[in-house]
């Protein structure tokens, strides 16, 4: 079985270790992948081999996989998504786990997904779309802050203002609608929500939502979640703070509706759906969607998972039932960046050793420079510990991170706080 995985992060680097231990053997081709992915090899014994194609040459992956008789492609980012790789493999007759660029639109346009759960009575936070800046400003005089200005369409993450006070709300609206910072576009405002967050990714194929245990990332650079917003400075799994009917409410009201509703707006979702949502007072509602594996929530929750993934994908693929069992242990990732991230960063910092460390890595950005390994990327690696509940698991990544430190790099002290 040969298994062709798109992407070049932490996310892949997971997505790919975690197939490597099929017990169907597979023979595995990430496309780029990074250097630190080789280390697949001497952890599992599986063959692993990056392949020179970038994730967003959707053509070029297609050949690519037509030549070597890919059996399974699995795709990380949702830029190619976007390109509507699914379409283009699947009229290729290639099998793909991934959804097209019109069920993706749930994460590419927050109108899209906000029409969609108002229509299907989806739990989310009340909103309007808007436009000009006439009519938003006028909406935003009536509500008052807090509330939460998103610009519709991609921002690489920075699209999102939750202001406290009317004048941020006011210089928000201005930035998207009249200076067009993030281009010509519209700007959903909504109502502000409170409680903690989680992430729940579930494996979907039409109707069949199969769903893994559930993460929660931290999205600010420094501790105490000050700081500029990131990809994403770790995470951890299962998340205590959220009780179990919780999660089962978000799984028959919020995630099946939605893989139905799907289907009914002739756009069914095959892949992973992502619902980044928010316990608030009145029950589970939704903060967003992903098409994707978040990162690095895959990077937790992935080791959490016992059963094969390679083969639940292509069970639901086949419309088979599909087991999921999990570990009971917790799993908390500390991600090392390099000094400056978000902003412009040190790139070419060594890294040590990860051979002797009990602890998983998965390696986000780097390079190979005579067999040794130097950061090519923003976030460069993630450390993930594992013991009986949070606290343990933190201790056990903390211990790998401090054999990892670098003056070069920077980590957050607190990843898992919210749990402890
Ligand atoms: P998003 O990109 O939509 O996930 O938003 C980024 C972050 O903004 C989320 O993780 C939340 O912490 C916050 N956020 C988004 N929407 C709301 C909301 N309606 N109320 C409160 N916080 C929000
Ligand atoms: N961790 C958030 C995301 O993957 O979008």
């Amino acid at each position: 079985m040969k298994v062709l995985i798109i992407g070049r992060g932490g996310r892949e680097h997971a997505i790919a270790w975690k197939i490597a231990q099929s017990s169907l053997k597979p023979e595995i081709f990430i496309a780029p992948g990074n250097a630190g992915m080789k280390t697949i090899t001497y952890q599992t014994g599986s063959t692993v081999h990056l392949v020179d194609i970038d994730e967003n040459s959707s053509e070029v992956l297609c050949k690519f996989a037509q030549e070597n008789n890919i059996d399974l492609t699995i795709v990380g980012p949702e830029a190619a998504l976007i390109n509507d790789i699914a379409t283009i493999f699947k009229g290729a007759g290639l099998k793909i786990f991934a959804p097209t660029a019109a069920a993706a639109q749930i994460e590419s346009s927050k109108q899209f997904a906000k029409d969609l759960m108002q229509k299907y009575d989806i739990p989310t936070a009340k909103y309007k779309t808007f436009e000009d800046y006439e009519s938003a400003r006028i909406y935003l005089d009536q509500k008052g802050a807090p509330i939460v200005i998103k610009y519709d369409g991609l921002a690489a993450g920075k699209g999102v203002v939750v202001a406290m006070t009317n004048e941020e709300a006011d210089s928000a609206l201005r930035d998207m609608l009249l200076d067009n910072h993030f281009g010509k576009g519209k700007v959903v405002v909504e109502e502000y929500l409170q409680g903690p967050e989680f992430s729940l990714l579930a494996l979907v194929n039409g109707k069949q939502v199969i769903p893994l245990a559930i993460s929660q990332d931290h999205k600010r650079a420094y501790n105490g979640d000050k700081g500029p917003n990131t990809g994403g400075m770790g995470a951890y799994s299962p998340v205590p703070v959220i009780p179990q009917d919780a999660v089962d409410y978000a799984l028959n009201n919020i995630m099946k509706p939605t893989a139905e509703a799907l289907i009914k707006e002739n756009c069914e979702f095959c892949g992973i759906l992502y619902g980044g949502l928010m316990l608030t007072k009145d029950g589970p509602k939704v903060i967003e969607f992903n098409a994707r594996f978040g990162d690095p929530e895959t990077e937790v929750v992935l080791p959490k998972l016992k059963s094969d993934l390679l083969q639940m994908i292509l069970d639901i693929l086949e419309n088979k039932e599909v087991v999921a069992e999990f570990h009971d242990e917790a799993f908390l990732g500390v991600v090392l960046a390099a000094n400056g991230y978000p902003g412009s960063y040190e790139k070419n910092i060594p890294i040590n050793d990860i051979t002797k460390l009990s602890q998983q890595v998965f390696f986000m950005g780097v390079k190979e420079d005579n067999g040794n390994l130097f950061s090519n990327g923003g976030r460069v690696l993630i450390v993930v510990g594992k013991g009986k509940d949070i606290t343990e698991a933190q201790k056990d990544a903390y211990n790998g991170v401090s054999q990892l430190e670098n003056d070069n790099l920077f980590h957050r002290d607190d990843i898992g706080w919210q749990a402890l």
